[in-house]
C-alpha cells in the first residue's frame, strides 16, 4: 500500500543524501554516475518538499572533507552541481522556491559562487520554501568560525563575554535565521551525524534508511514524513507534561 501524505510535517527537514557511490558501483557504473542519478533525486525531493508545504528543506550537498576525494570526482561533482543550479533556477523562481548556502563558500571554485550568487540572488524575493544547500560545510569548521567572530566582537566591544547565550551563539552560525531542523533523513544505512549540523541537530528527530539515494522515491519519502509524524517530541520534558500543555 502507498504511504499516505502525512499531515504533520517537518518545519525544516534536513537530508543526508548517501550512497550515490555505492548505487553506480553495485551496477558497475562510474560513480559520477550516481551522483547525476542522485541529482535526479534531489529534484524530485525539492519538488515534494515544496508542493506538501515544508518550509525549509537543507541538504548535504558537499562536506569539507569531500574535497579530500579524486579530483575528477570533486571537479565532476563541482560541475554537477553548477548545471543543477544554472537549470533548476526557473522552477524555483515557478515554485517559489529561495536559494541559501551554508558552508565555506571561499572553498569553492569561482565559476561555482558565480553561479551561486545568480540563483541567490534571482530567487531573494521568493516567499516559499527555503531551499538550503551545506556546500564545503563541516559542523565543526562551523563551529570554531562562529567563534572566531564572537570573540572579535567581544574583543571590538561590540558585546561582552557574559551577554553569550544559546540563542546569541546560534545568530553566528551559518545557519542564524533558519530554525533547527524537526527532521534528518539520511540514506544508505550508514547511522552517523558525519559532522553535519551539529549544534542544530540536538534535538532532532533521526531517520536513516538503508535505500541508497538514487534510489530513495517519492513513497520512500512519504514513508520516512510519516515516521516523522508519529514521533513524540519531548525537549526534555515528559509526556505526561506534553498532554497536559505545559
Ligand atoms: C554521498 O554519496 C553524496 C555526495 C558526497 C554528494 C551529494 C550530491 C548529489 C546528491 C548530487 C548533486 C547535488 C545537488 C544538490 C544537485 P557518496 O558518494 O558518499 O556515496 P557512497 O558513500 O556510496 O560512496
Amino acid at each position: 500500500m502507498d504511504p499516505t501524505v502525512p499531515d504533520k510535517l517537518p518545519t525544516h527537514l534536513a537530508i543526508i543524501m548517501d550512497g550515490n557511490g555505492r548505487w553506480a558501483q553495485q551496477r558497475m557504473l562510474k560513480r559520477i554516475v550516481g551522483h547525476q542519478r542522485g541529482a535526479e533525486t534531489v529534484k524530485m525531493v525539492v519538488e515534494q518538499a515544496s508542493l506538501l508545504g515544508i518550509k525549509y528543506l537543507t541538504l548535504f550537498a558537499f562536506s569539507s572533507e569531500n574535497w579530500s576525494r579524486p579530483a575528477i570526482e570533486v571537479r565532476a561533482l563541482m560541475t554537477l552541481l553548477k548545471k543543477y543550479i544554472r537549470q533548476e533556477t526557473a522552477r524555483m523562481m515557478r515554485k517559489n522556491i529561495r536559494y541559501n548556502v551554508i558552508g565555506n563558500r571561499g572553498e569553492l571554485p569561482d565559476d561555482v559562487n558565480q553561479t551561486l550568487d545568480v540563483a541567490i540572488r534571482e530567487t531573494a524575493g521568493n516567499t516559499g520554501m527555503v531551499l538550503t544547500l551545506a556546500l564545503s560545510y563541516g559542523g565543526r569548521q562551523e563551529l570554531s568560525m562562529a567563534a572566531t567572530r564572537l570573540t572579535r566582537d567581544v574583543l571590538a566591544g561590540k558585546l561582552s563575554a557574559d551577554d553569550i547565550t544559546v540563542d546569541l551563539f546560534g545568530t553566528y552560525l551559518d545557519t542564524g535565521g533558519l530554525p533547527d531542523p524537526d527532521f534528518l533523513i539520511r540514506t544508505s544505512g550508514e547511522m552517523r551525524i558525519s559532522n553535519f549540523l551539529l549544534w542544530q541537530l540536538a534535538y532532532t528527530e533521526l531517520y536513516f534508511t538503508d535505500i541508497n539515494w538514487p534510489d530513495f522515491t517519492i513513497n520512500e519519502f512519504l514513508k520516512a514524513l510519516n515516521d516523522f509524524q508519529s514521533r513524540e517530541r519531548r525537549f526534555g520534558k515528559t509526556s505526561d507534561q506534553l498532554n497536559k500543555g505545559n
